[in-house]
C-alpha cells in the first residue's frame, strides 16, 4: 500500500523536469536548470545526512536499549568488593554454602576452593548408589542440619538406608584467611540393618579455576593429606584423620583409595568421580571374607579424561576415598598456613569440648529468641523447631556468576553483569539457587536470629538491580546452578516481576531500629545505599507493572498461549497457576499486587522518614492504596462477596482432547498423540475473576484492610468455612467450590497454588489474625478464636509429617495433610518455627 501511493504522488503532484521546460532566455534557463540541480542534490544530501543521523541514532537507541537490560544501577553498591574478604570478614569467610550437596563446604569467595563428601555402600544389592548432591530420587529417609549457628559450627544428620551418617563441622578463626575447620563425620548402622554396612566415604578438594591442589600419598598409595593455595586461601592443608570406632577408639580396619585429576568444572565432580570406579579392589577385613569392592581410581580416569579437555580452564580435583565397616568415626582438619599461633589441634576431645561449647550457646540462643521452652512445647518439637532454623541457615549459599537476561530489544539473551548472591534457598534439592519472593520469607525467619546477616542478604540481592529497576527473580548463577534448572527456565526477561517480600523483612528491621538507638547508628549506613535502590525498586513497580485504571496494578509476563492452559500461568505473582482471568489482557487488575504496593509505599515511607528523605511521595501513595474504598471499588467483586482480580474471563473452560481426524482404514499409531487442548463454552468478557483462595485474602494478608472494615467479617467467615479453605492442616489455596480446585492445568502440570496447603501464606494468615485479633475492632475476638485454632492445626500437622517423613515439605495436601512437592523444603515451610514462637 505505501509503496503504491508513493508512485501516485511522483507521477501527479511533483512535476516533472520536463514540464518545466518553458520559454526562457537560454542562460537564465541554463542558470535555472542548474539551481534546480542543486537544489536537488542539496536536498538529497540532505536527506542522506538525515537517514545517516537517524540511523546511526536508532542504531545507537537500539544498543543502548538493549545494554539497559544487563547495565546495573549506578548509585555505589551497598556491598564493596571486599565485604565477604577474609580481611573484612572472616567470621563467615568458609561456610556450608554449597546447599546443593549434602555436606560441604567454600568460602564467600568468586572462584573459591571447594571440600565436599560423597559416599556409597558397598556390596549393596544396588549399584552406583554414590550420594553427592541432594537428590530427591536418592529417597534418602531424611537429612538435614539439626544445629548450625550460621557461622560457626553445624550438626547434621544423613538417613541413609541402612545407616546413618552424622556431620560435624566446627570453625576455628585465627591467621588471616578465615581460619581452621575440623569435620567430623560418625557412621553408625540402624537396628534394623540386617548386618553392618561397609562404606565408602570419599572427602574431596577441587579448585575452580584459581589455586591449586598437591595430594601427598603415603606408603601404600594412602593419601595423607592435600596441600594447597589460593588467591584468598593463601596456602592451606586438608588433612585425613583414620577411622576409629569413636573417640579414643583404637583405629579400625579400612581400605584407602585416592583420586587426583583435573576437572573441567564443579558441576562435572560426580561424573568424574563416577567414572573413575573401578571393581578391582578387594576388602579383606582381618576376620571376614575377601571382596572386591568399588573405589576411584585415578589410572582410570586419567587416560580418557584429559584427552578432550582444554587444561587451561580445568581446575585441580582430588579425592580421598576411606572403605570401613560400620561404626565409625572419621575426622578431617583444615588448617590455615597463615595461622601461626593455634594452641593445638582441633580434634579428637579438643573438637568434642568445642562441639560441645558451640551446641550449649546454640541451645541458649534459640531460647532465648523464639522462646519455645518457655511456651512449654516437648523436647521434640524444639528439635524439630531448632532442625527447621538450622537447615534454612545451613541452606545459605554463596553463589558467583551472571543470570542469563533478555528484554524486548533483544534478539537473544544476554549475560547479565557478574555478581556475588549470599542467599537462603528454598530447597536444598530441588531449588538450591536464589528466588527473589522466597527470601522475604526466608528472612522474615533470619532477622529474628542474626538480624545483620539478613540485612547483608537484602543487600546482595539489591546489590543485583539493574539501572531499570529490576532484579531478576530467579538467580541461576553458575554451572552448578545452571546443571539443575530446565533450559526453557534459565533465561530471565526484565518485564516480569516478583513479590518485592524482601519489603516484609525492611519493615522489621525497620521497626527493630525505631526501637533500638544502638541498631540505629550500625544499620543507619546500610539503609542509606540500600535506600536510591530501592527507590528505584518501588518505582520500577510503580511503573512497568501499572494497571489499566489508576491506583490499579497487573502482573506482566502471564502466559500467552491460551489454548493449551487450563488457565495461564502467571508465575510472576509467585502463585503460577492460582486462577486468574481466563484470557490474560491489558484489563486486568491484580488484588495481590495492589496490596503488594500498598505495603511497599508505606515502608518507603518509613525509611525515607529515617534517612530524612523526601517521604510525601510515597505517604500519598500509601495513604491512596490504603484508602479502603479504593480498594473496594477496585477489587471488591458483590457478586462472590470476596476480594477479586478483574479481568477478560470466563468460568466455562475445560481441557478437552484434541480431536484428529484419522482417515478410515488407516491404523491410529500413525497419527500423532493427541494433546489436550482448551475448550471455551461461553465467551469471556470483562469481570471479576470469581476465584477465592488466597489472592483474595490479601488485603488482609498485608494488614491493608483497617480493623472496622466489615470485608473482614467476610473474610474471616471463608477462612472458617470447611468447604472454602479451612482444613484441619492449614489454609488451602483455593476453595474447594471454585471450578479449578485441584484441576491440572495441563496434562503434565499438577495443580500447585489450586487447593494445597502453603505455608508462607498461613504464616501471612497467622500473622494477620494476630494483628485483628490484638486491635480494637469489632471482630477483633473471633479473629483472635480462629488465631489460636490455625496456629494449632498448622503446627501440629508440619511437626507430624516430619516425624514421620523426616523432611519438612514444600506444600502440604489439603485432604490428608501430607507433605508433598520437593523436600527437604526449609525455605519459608520453615516459617513454622515463626508461628510456634508467636513471633510476626
Ligand atoms: C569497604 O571496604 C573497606 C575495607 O576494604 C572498609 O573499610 C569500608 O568500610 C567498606 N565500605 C563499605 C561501604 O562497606
Ligand atoms: C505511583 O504511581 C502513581 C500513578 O502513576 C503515581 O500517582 C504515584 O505518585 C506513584 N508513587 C510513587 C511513590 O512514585
Ligand atoms: C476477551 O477475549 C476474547 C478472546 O480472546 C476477545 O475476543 C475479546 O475481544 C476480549 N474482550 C475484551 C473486552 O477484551
Amino acid at each position: 500500500m505505501a509503496k503504491r501511493r508513493k508512485r501516485v504522488l511522483t507521477g501527479d503532484g511533483v512535476p516533472s523536469p520536463r514540464e518545466e521546460k518553458a520559454p526562457a532566455p537560454p542562460r537564465r534557463e541554463k542558470k535555472k536548470k542548474t539551481d534546480i540541480g542543486k537544489v536537488f542534490i542539496n536536498i538529497s544530501i540532505g536527506l542522506c545526512i538525515f537517514s545517516l543521523i537517524w540511523f546511526f541514532y536508532a542504531l545507537y537507541m537500539r544498543s543502548a536499549l538493549a545494554r539497559r537490560v544487563v547495565t546495573l544501577h549506578p548509585s555505589p553498591r551497598v556491598l564493596n568488593a571486599t565485604s565477604s574478604s577474609p580481611a573484612v570478614s572472616p567470621d563467615q569467610f568458609w561456610g556450608s554454602y554449597r546447599p546443593h550437596v549434602y555436606f560441604g563446604m567454600k568460602t564467600r569467595s568468586p572462584r573459591s576452593v571447594v571440600t565436599g563428601l560423597m559416599w556409597m555402600r558397598q556390596f549393596a544389592d544396588v549399584d552406583g548408589n554414590l550420594r553427592h548432591t541432594c537428590e530427591q530420587g536418592d529417597r534418602l529417609q531424611g537429612y538435614g542440619w539439626l544445629m548450625h549457628d550460621g557461622v560457626s559450627f553445624g550438626v547434621q544428620e544423613i538417613h541413609d538406608r541402612d545407616f546413618t551418617l552424622t556431620t560435624e563441622f566446627v570453625k576455628r578463626m585465627g591467621g588471616d584467611h578465615g581460619g581452621d575447620w575440623t569435620w567430623r563425620i560418625t557412621a553408625k548402622q540402624h537396628s534394623s540393618a540386617a548386618m553392618a554396612p561397609v562404606i565408602s566415604l570419599m572427602f574431596y578438594a577441587a579448585t575452580d579455576v584459581q589455586g591449586s591442589l598437591q595430594a601427598h600419598v603415603e606408603e601404600k598409595n594412602v593419601l595423607s593429606s592435600v596441600t594447597g593455595t589460593s588467591e584468598e586461601l593463601g596456602n592451606f592443608k586438608i588433612t585425613f584423620g583414620k577411622p576409629t570406632a569413636g573417640e579414643g577408639a583404637t583405629g579400625k580396619y579400612a581400605k584407602y583409595n585416592y583420586l587426583q585429576t583435573r576437572s573441567p568444572g564443579l558441576d562435572k565432580l560426580t561424573d568424574i568421580a563416577k567414572n573413575s570406579l573401578n571393581h578391582k579392589f578387594i576388602f579383606s577385613p582381618p576376620k571376614g571374607e575377601k571382596r572386591s569392592y568399588f573405589a576411584v581410581d585415578s589410572h582410570k580416569v586419567m587416560t580418557h579424561h584429559n584427552q578432550q579437555q582444554d587444561p587451561k580452564i580445568e581446575g585441580d580435583f582430588v579425592v580421598h576415598q576411606v572403605t570401613v565397616q560400620t561404626p565409625f568415626q572419621i575426622e578431617v582438619l583444615f588448617e590455615s598456613g597463615s595461622f601461626h599461633d593455634r594452641p593445638n589441634q582441633l580434634v579428637g576431645s579438643v573438637l568434642t569440648d568445642e562441639l560441645e561449647r558451640r551446641k550449649v550457646a546454640f541451645n541458649e540462643k534459640f531460647e532465648g529468641t523464639f522462646g519455645l521452652q518457655a511456651k512449654e512445647f516437648t523436647s521434640s518439637q524444639i528439635k524439630f523447631a531448632k532442625a527447621a532454623l538450622s537447615n534454612m541457615l545451613g541452606g545459605m549459599g554463596y553463589f558467583y556468576g551472571q543470570s542469563v537476561v533478555q528484554s524486548v530489544y533483544n534478539e537473544h539473551p544476554l549475560l547479565y553483569p557478574e555478581s556475588p548472591l549470599f542467599t537462603a534457598v528454598p530447597s536444598r534439592s530441588f531449588f538450591p539457587r536464589g528466588f527473589l519472593w522466597d527470601e522475604g520469607f526466608h528472612q522474615l525467619l533470619l532477622s529474628k536470629w542474626d538480624p545483620p546477616l539478613s540485612l547483608e542478604v537484602i543487600a546482595h540481592w539489591l546489590d543485583l538491580i539493574n539501572v531499570e529497576g529490576w532484579i531478576p527473580r530467579e538467580q541461576i548463577l553458575d554451572d552448578e546452578a545452571r546443571s539443575k534448572v530446565p533450559s526453557e527456565f534459565i533465561v530471565q526477561h526484565n518485564e516480569n516481576a516478583n513479590p518485592p517480600t524482601l519489603f516484609l523483612v525492611l519493615q522489621k528491621l525497620v521497626d527493630q531500629l525505631e526501637t533500638d538507638p544502638d541498631r540505629l547508628s550500625s544499620h543507619l549506613p546500610v539503609l542509606r545505599r540500600l535506600y536510591p535502590r530501592l527507590q528505584t525498586w518501588f518505582e520500577w513497580f510503580n511503573t512497568t507493572q501499572a494497571g489499566p485504571m489508576a491506583n490499579s496494578y497487573r502482573w506482566r509476563g502471564r502466559d500467552k498461549d491460551t489454548n493449551l492452559f487450563l488457565n495461564p500461568k502467571t508465575l510472576t505473582s509467585g502463585l503460577d497457576d492460582y486462577p486468574r482471568a481466563s484470557h490474560p489482557s491489558s484489563d486486568e487488575r491484580h488484588v495481590d499486587l495492589y496490596c503488594w504496593m500498598a505495603l511497599a509505599s508505606g515502608i518507603m515511607a518509613n525509611v525515607a522518614r529515617i534517612l530524612g528523605e523526601p517521604h510525601k511521595v510515597y505517604e500519598n501513595t500509601h495513604l491512596t492504596l490504603s484508602n479502603n474504598e479504593l480498594l473496594n471499588e477496585l477489587h471488591w467483586s458483590d457478586n462472590l462477596r470476596v476480594f477479586s482480580d478483574y479481568g477478560n474471563h470466563t468460568q466455562a473452560v475445560s481441557l478437552q482432547q484434541e480431536k484428529v481426524y484419522v482417515p478410515p482404514g488407516q491404523p491410529r499409531h500413525q497419527f500423532p498423540v493427541t494433546r489436550l487442548v482448551r475448550s471455551v463454552r461461553r465467551a469471556p468478557k470483562l469481570q471479576y475473576v470469581n476465584a477465592l483462595g488466597y489472592v483474595s485474602l490479601f488485603p488482609f494478608l498485608l494488614h491493608i484492610l483497617t480493623p472496622d472494615s466489615p470485608k473482614l467479617e467476610h473474610i474471616l467467615r471463608d477462612i472458617q468455612d470447611p468447604e472454602h479453605l479451612w482444613t484441619p492442616y492449614g489454609l488451602r489455596s483455593l476453595s474447594r467450590t471454585d471450578p479449578l480446585y485441584m484441576k491440572r492445568n495441563t496434562e503434565h502440570d499438577a495443580p500447585y497454588w489450586r487447593g494445597p496447603i502453603w505455608i508462607n501464606i498461613n504464616y501471612l494468615a497467622v500473622r494477620a489474625l494476630h494483628h485483628y485479633g490484638s486491635i480494637e475492632g469489632p471482630y477483633k475476638e473471633k479473629a483472635a478464636a480462629i488465631y489460636q485454632e490455625l496456629r494449632t492445626n498448622l503446627i501440629k500437622n508440619v511437626y507430624k509429617q516430619y516425624l514421620e517423613t523426616g523432611y519438612i515439605w514444600e506444600q502440604y495436601s489439603d485432604s490428608t495433610g501430607r507433605g508433598q512437592g520437593s523436600h527437604p523444603f526449609t525455605g519459608w515451610s520453615a516459617l513454622t518455627v515463626l508461628i510456634m514462637a508467636e513471633k510476626y
